[in-house]
C-alpha cells in the first residue's frame, strides 16, 4: 500500500518536471477580473510575482487585469508596486521592475461586451508576436454573483481556447452558491460551459502546507494508521479561531455568516482530509474520490438536533460595521457536533468550530485518543488520552501529546509533547495562493474541490442553516477580543 503511494508520488514529479519544461516554452496569458479589488492585490499579484522569481512562470506571459474603474495600464502597475511593496517577500523585491512590465490593464464592465472584445483583442495582440496563441488562465476575483454573466461573456467572445494543444483553465472562488440548490444550479450552469478540467474551484486551505501534511502524516508512518478509526479515537475537535474581526466586509459577510465563509468549506476539508480513508493512489482523482466520500457520511443534522447540537454567536459591535444590517443575526461563531456514519468512525463525536474577534487565534485539528485501560501509574479516576493536534496557526506544528514519568523518586505521571515545529505562520498567507496558480499551471486539480465535494459539504450546511433561519433567537453574544470556548 506505501509503496504505491511512494511510487506514484515518483511518477507525479516526474509528470511535474515534464509540465514544467513545457510550460517554459509556451506562452501565458494570464487574465485576472476583478484586477482593482483587494484580493489581487493582497495576493494574487504578490503570488504570481513569487512564482515569477522562482522561475515557475514561461518566459512569456502577460497579465491582464480587467475591472470597472477607469484605470491605465501605468495605474494597474504602480498599483501592483504597491502590492509587493506590501504583501511580497521582501528579499525578492529587487527584480519587481521586471515583473511588473508584465501587466496591463483592459476597462469594461463585467457584463459589457465591448469590453471583452477589448480584452480579447489586447490578449490575441500579444499572442501575434508569438505563434498566435497561448495558454490562459483566468481567475474570477469577484463576487461569485457575477460568475454566470462572466461565463456567458468569456465563451460569448472565445476567450476560451482549447485547440493546437493550448489550454484555457478557469479558476473560481468561493463561496459556489449560498446553499445546495443555489450551489448546484451556478456549479452545473459552470460546467456547461467548461470541461471539468478546465475548471478550477479554490480551497486554499488545501494549498496550505499543514493540511497537505495531513496525506503525508497518515499515509506514510504505518504508527498511525492502524488505531486511526472509532476503536481507539475518542473525539476529534477541528477549530479555526481568529483574532481578526469583519473588517471592511461588512456587507458581504453579513450574507454570509462564520458558517457559510470558513465552515462549508475550509472545516470540513480540514475534517475529510483527517478522516479520508487511503486513496490507494496519489491521483487527484482518486483523493477527490475519498475526500468527497468522507463528505458525504456525515451526518445531516435536523429537527431538535440542530438546537442540541449546534450554537451561534456574534460579537458585540458587529451590527455596527459599516454594510452589516441594523439587528443583523448574522453569526461570527459557530459550533457544530456531528459525526460520520460510516464503518470506521461512526459513534466518534465530531466538532466543528469557527470564530472572529476570539481572544487568540488557533486553527488546529485535534485527534484525541481513548484511554484504554489498564494503564500503569494512572492516578485513581484521571482520564489519560493521547492526543494528536495538527496546528496550523499560530504555528505550524504537529504535537504529540504522551504521558510520561516525572523526573523524580515517584511515579507520578505529567503530560508531555512530541513537538515538530513546521513553521512560523504571520497572518494570512501568500504562499497558499502560489501553490494554488502553480497547480493550475501544472493542470493539477488535487487540491482544488470537485463537483461532488462541494455539493456534500452544501448537503451537509443546509438543514443548519435552515433550522436556525426557524429560531433566530439562538444567536448569543460573546466580548470581542475578550472570550474563547472552553477547550476539552
Ligand atoms: C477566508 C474567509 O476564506 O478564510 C475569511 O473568507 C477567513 O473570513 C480566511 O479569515 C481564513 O484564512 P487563513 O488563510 O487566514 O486562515
Amino acid at each position: 500500500m506505501y509503496h504505491t503511494l511512494d511510487k506514484s508520488l515518483e511518477a507525479r514529479l516526474e509528470s511535474y518536471m515534464i509540465a514544467r519544461m513545457k510550460q517554459a516554452g509556451e506562452p501565458l496569458s494570464i487574465v485576472l477580473y476583478g484586477a482593482t479589488g483587494d484580493l489581487v492585490s493582497r495576493k494574487i499579484v504578490p503570488a504570481l510575482f513569487h512564482l515569477f522569481q522562482q522561475g515557475r512562470l514561461p518566459s512569456e506571459f502577460h497579465i491582464f487585469g480587467y475591472g470597472r474603474k477607469p484605470w491605465s495600464h501605468l495605474d494597474f502597475q504602480a498599483r501592483g508596486r504597491q502590492a509587493l511593496e506590501e504583501h511580497a517577500q521582501k528579499d525578492f523585491l529587487a527584480e519587481k521592475d521586471e515583473f511588473l512590465k508584465h501587466l496591463s490593464y483592459i476597462q469594461g464592465e463585467m457584463d459589457d461586451s465591448s469590453g471583452f472584445t477589448a480584452l480579447r483583442a489586447s490578449i490575441e495582440d500579444w499572442e501575434a508576436s508569438f505563434t498566435g496563441h497561448s495558454n490562459r488562465m483566468i481567475y474570477l476575483a469577484v463576487p461569485p454573483e457575477l460568475y454566470r454573466t462572466i461565463f456567458v461573456n468569456i465563451k460569448n467572445h472565445q476567450l476560451i481556447q482549447d485547440e493546437h494543444g493550448y489550454w484555457t483553465r478557469v479558476l473560481v472562488e468561493k463561496p459556489i452558491g449560498t446553499n445546495a440548490q443555489t450551489a448546484e444550479e451556478l456549479d452545473g450552469f459552470m460546467r456547461s460551459i467548461l470541461k471539468e478540467d478546465q475548471l478550477y474551484r479554490i480551497e486554499h486551505y488545501l494549498a496550505k502546507h499543514l493540511i497537505q501534511n495531513l496525506l503525508v502524516f497518515r499515509f506514510s508512518n504505518s504508527l498511525f494508521e492502524r488505531v486511526w478509526n472509532r476503536d481507539f479515537i475518542e473525539r476529534i475537535d477541528i477549530r479555526l479561531w481568529e483574532t481578526v474581526g469583519v473588517e471592511t466586509r461588512g456587507a458581504l459577510y453579513d450574507g454570509l455568516g462564520a458558517l457559510r465563509d470558513v465552515g462549508q468549506n475550509h472545516v470540513l476539508q480540514m475534517l475529510a482530509l483527517v478522516a479520508m480513508e487511503h486513496p490507494q493512489q496519489f491521483t487527484a482523482e482518486a483523493i477527490r474520490r475519498e475526500r468527497s466520500q468522507v463528505l458525504r457520511s456525515l451526518k445531516w443534522l435536523s429537527g431538535n438536533d440542530v438546537f442540541r447540537l449546534t450554537e451561534r454567536r456574534q460579537y458585540q459591535g458587529y451590527s455596527h460595521i459599516p454594510g452589516v444590517k441594523e439587528g443583523s443575526r448574522t453569526e461570527t461563531y459557530f459550533r457544530i457536533q456531528t459525526e460520520l456514519e460510516n464503518d470506521r468512525w461512526r459513534g466518534v463525536p465530531i466538532y466543528l468550530e469557527s470564530g472572529k474577534r476570539l481572544k487568540e487565534v488557533r486553527k488546529e485539528i485535534v485527534v484525541t485518543f481513548k484511554q484504554t485501560p489498564p494503564l500503569i501509574c494512572a492516578d485513581e479516576g484521571a482520564h489519560h488520552q493521547n492526543r494528536i493536534v495538527f496546528s496550523l496557526a499560530p504555528q505550524e506544528s504537529i504535537q504529540l501529546q504522551l504521558w510520561i514519568k516525572k523526573p523524580d523518586h515517584g511515579f507520578e505521571i505529567e503530560r508531555r509533547s512530541l513537538e515538530m515545529k513546521l513553521r512560523e505562520v504571520h497572518g494570512s498567507e501568500v504562499a497558499a495562493y502560489e501553490r494554488v496558480l502553480l497547480d493550475c499551471l501544472r493542470g493539477d486539480q488535487t487540491l482544488f474541490l470537485g463537483t461532488d465535494e462541494l455539493h456534500a459539504m452544501w448537503r451537509f450546511i443546509d438543514p443548519i442553516l435552515e433550522g436556525w433561519a426557524k429560531d433566530p433567537s439562538m444567536v448569543q453574544s460573546y466580548k470581542p477580543d475578550g472570550w474563547a470556548p472552553e477547550i476539552f
